[in-house]
């Protein structure tokens, strides 16, 4: 049984008289072992996916299955079992660090709240925690604003980390770090990772990111999947046509695939609304019946292609 599901989810936004489908029946399953990515551009609705999933926000349609369970149908044992067992980084760090209290406290709060260990177990947990995210001793008495923003971070990973989650839920969380600090965190969550089983559902712009960690990708776009593999398979074959155009932003990576992509335009935006296939302006494949019809995804052997070409 997969860990967390998502089956057939919609969620639409109404903005005065404007309607955002931002996520449009989504189907996706994160396994225990999964390293999950979620890829699109700004505004293709990843956030979205990842509010429904932490229960931030219902959706209209669909359902989200933790461990066999609609996770808006539990009593109240079973969502705070739900809330313990999923934890979430945001980019932003300060949004989840109380900025007066010290780091150790910060790191120490769920255990003190969700468990029932004394006061040196706790301090045993938290030190370790720290460590292995790489965050010297002499920090733990600090406050957040005393701190780099890439330690920031780790702190933020080491609180979501400190419950032991089956599932870490993290929204672009290494996009304000450079980018050496993103290959020793990124070293960091794999090394944790590998020490024990956990789900991670990462959600990036960053397509090195991706290959790097990732053994399964999802390519989201203007609120629908357009594409899911295994990372390898992705990036040795790209399948939608946005994809195609996504792997060849990446600096000095398959030029093969250089496709003229025009800007983002107001047409973009429209896109939402057309009938059809919401890459159609911008496709350098379009055929006639995308315009007014919505490719449904497809299997194609052990992938997942929303497209008319296949
Ligand atoms: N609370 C809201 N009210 C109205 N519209 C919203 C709300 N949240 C998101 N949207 C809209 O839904 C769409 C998807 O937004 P979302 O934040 O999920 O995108 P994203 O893929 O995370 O983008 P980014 O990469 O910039 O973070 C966007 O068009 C956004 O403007
Ligand atoms: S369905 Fe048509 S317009 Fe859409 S990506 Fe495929 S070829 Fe391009
Ligand atoms: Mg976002």
């Amino acid at each position: 049984m997969p860990l967390l599901r998502a089956v057939n989810l919609n969620k639409i936004f109404k903005l005065k008289k404007i309607i955002i489908p931002a996520v449009e029946n989504f189907n996706l399953s994160v396994d225990k072992t999964d390293f999950f990515a979620l890829v699109g551009e700004s505004g293709s609705g990843k956030s979205t996916v990842a509010k429904l999933f932490l229960r931030l926000i219902k959706p209209q349609e669909g359902q989200i299955i933790f461990k066999g369970k609609n996770i808006w149908q539990l009593n109240k044992e079973e969502l705070k079992s739900y809330h313990n067992s999923i934890a979430i980084v945001f980019q932003d760090p300060y949004s989840s660090l109380n900025p007066r209290m010290k780091i150790f406290s910060i790191v120490e709060e769920p255990l003190k709240i969700h468990r029932d260990y004394t006061k040196s177990e706790r301090e045993e947990i938290v030190r370790k925690t720290l460590k292995t995210l790489g965050i010297d001793e002499s920090m733990i008495e600090r406050y957040p604003h005393q701190l780099s923003g890439g330690q920031r971070q780790r702190v933020a990973i080491a609180k979501a980390l400190i419950l032991e989650p089956e599932i870490l839920i993290a929204d672009e969380p290494l996009s304000a770090l450079d980018i050496s600090l993103q290959a020793s965190l990124l070293n960091q969550l794999i090394k944790i990772r590998e020490s024990r089983e956990m789900g991670i559902f990462l959600i990036t712009h960053d397509l090195n990111i991706v290959k790097a960690v990732s053994n399964k990708v999802a390519v989201m776009h203007l609120g629908r999947i357009v594409e899911e593999a295994s990372t390898i398979d992705l990036f040795k074959e790209p399948l939608h046509p946005y994809t195609k155009v996504l792997l060849e932003s990446i600096p000095g990576f398959h030029r093969r695939y250089r496709i003229k992509m025009p800007r983002i335009s107001a047409e973009d935006r429209i896109s939402w609304h057309i009938k059809g296939c919401r890459f159609y302006s911008r496709c350098s494949y379009r055929m006639d019946i995308c315009k007014d019809n919505t490719p449904e995804l497809k299997n194609l052997g052990a992938r997942k292609v929303r497209c008319f070409l296949y």
